[in-house]
């Protein structure tokens, strides 16, 4: 069983999908920690819920970004996870921090990039015009959004898509898509071969003649 610590800053519902496959035990992983900037984030309740420890790092009750990093990052030494999980975290982590946990920790982004980096994904691909959008997972590097990609699901956009209709449309991809990244990270399928992610193929399981 892998250790995996999810940090988001909101709502939480990626996260929701990451608790609900390890309860069906589609992903091989303890959730030991969720970690949020954000007392007030939806997802502690969805924690508390799940009887999964909170650690909350509030940005504001920090005289620096420095100083709100040094503590983030104690939080997450301490919790010694094999994997780190950004689920709708909206801060851009310090170069420190990315270094020390390259290639293990992942985000999800709505969007197919490297289109649309950034914020308001949604709003970047109605305003571009673009008919195909989706979500990427990928290994945070010190770019915004640029790690080596894990996986990617298209996304239909419609003529009369607004920004909600179609974040939501990506989102149940996202859903999907971030519990199968988890899980080819538990399962010990994914290799980082300089910007690109290798999926190795599943482990035949012995049977027991
Ligand atoms: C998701 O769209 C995710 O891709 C983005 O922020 C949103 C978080 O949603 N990074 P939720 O908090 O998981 O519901």
């Amino acid at each position: 069983m892998k250790k995996i610590v999810v940090l988001a800053s909101g709502r939480g519902s990626n996260f929701q999908a990451i608790i609900d496959a390890i309860s069906r035990e589609e992903i091989p992983a303890i959730c030991c920690g969720l970690v949020t900037d954000n007392p007030r984030a939806y997802a502690i309740t969805r924690a508390e819920r799940a009887g999964i420890p909170v650690y909350i790092v509030d940005f504001s009750s920090y005289p620096s970004k420095d100083a709100y990093e040094k503590a983030l990052l104690a939080v997450l030494h301490e919790l010694t996870a094999d994997l780190y999980i950004l689920a709708g975290y909206m801060r851009i982590l310090g170069v420190g921090i990315v270094h020390d946990l390259s290639g293990r920790m992942m985000n999800i982004h709505p969007a197919l990039l490297p289109a649309f980096p950034g914020l308001h994904a949604q709003r970047q691909a109605l305003l571009y015009g673009v008919k195909v959008t989706g979500c990427t997972v990928h290994f945070v590097d010190d770019g915004v959004d640029s790690g080596p990609i894990i996986v990617q699901t298209c996304v239909p956009v419609f003529d009369h898509d607004d920004e909600d209709t179609l974040a939501k449309r990506i989102l149940e991809e996202e859903h999907r898509c971030l519990p199968q990244a988890i899980r080819l990270f538990c399962e010990g399928r994914l290799m980082i071969e300089g910007r690109k992610v290798i999926i190795l193929p599943e482990k035949r399981k012995s049977i027991p003649s």
